[in-house]
């Protein structure tokens, strides 16, 4: 039986540590970085941790909004969809993520992109 993409993303510790990184990321990048300029990154950490938990096959932990309800209205672009994926795969990569790790869950990120997107 093949590990869960949870399990070879590091499970909760592994994936905790990704969420952080990827959220200072989001924090860091011009493109996108005023639309957290609210945000408690605390909070936001563990949301974005809980969520890939949840969604790779861990355990089911995540208590946000689905992924169109948390973007709806938003009115995001393209070129802001890009900038989350270059960040989510820079935050893998700084973790040591194999590349078919990296392909397995910028592929599910992707799939969502008609939930985000001008929405
Ligand atoms: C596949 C791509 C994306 C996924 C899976 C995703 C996922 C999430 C999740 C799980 C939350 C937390 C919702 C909650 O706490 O209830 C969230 C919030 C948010 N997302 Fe995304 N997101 C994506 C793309 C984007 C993009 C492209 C932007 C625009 C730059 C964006 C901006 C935000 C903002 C502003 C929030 C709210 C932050 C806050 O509550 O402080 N997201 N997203």
């Amino acid at each position: 039986m093949s590990q869960t993409l949870f399990e070879r993303l590091g499970g909760t510790e592994g994936i905790t540590k990704i969420a952080s990184d990827l959220t200072d990321y989001h924090v860091a990048h011009k493109a996108i970085a005023t639309r957290f300029a609210n945000s408690d990154i605390s909070k936001l950490k563990n949301a974005f941790a809980t969520f890939i938990i949840s969604g790779t096959g861990g355990p089911n932990v995540y208590k946000g909004m689905d992924v169109l309800s948390a973007h709806k209205g938003m009115n995001i672009s393209a070129v802001e969809f890009m900038a989350v994926l270059d960040n989510v795969l820079a935050a893998l990569k700084k973790n040591n993520i194999a590349q078919r790790e990296q392909e397995e869950f910028l592929y599910i990120l992707y799939s969502m992109r008609s939930q985000v997107v001008l929405v």
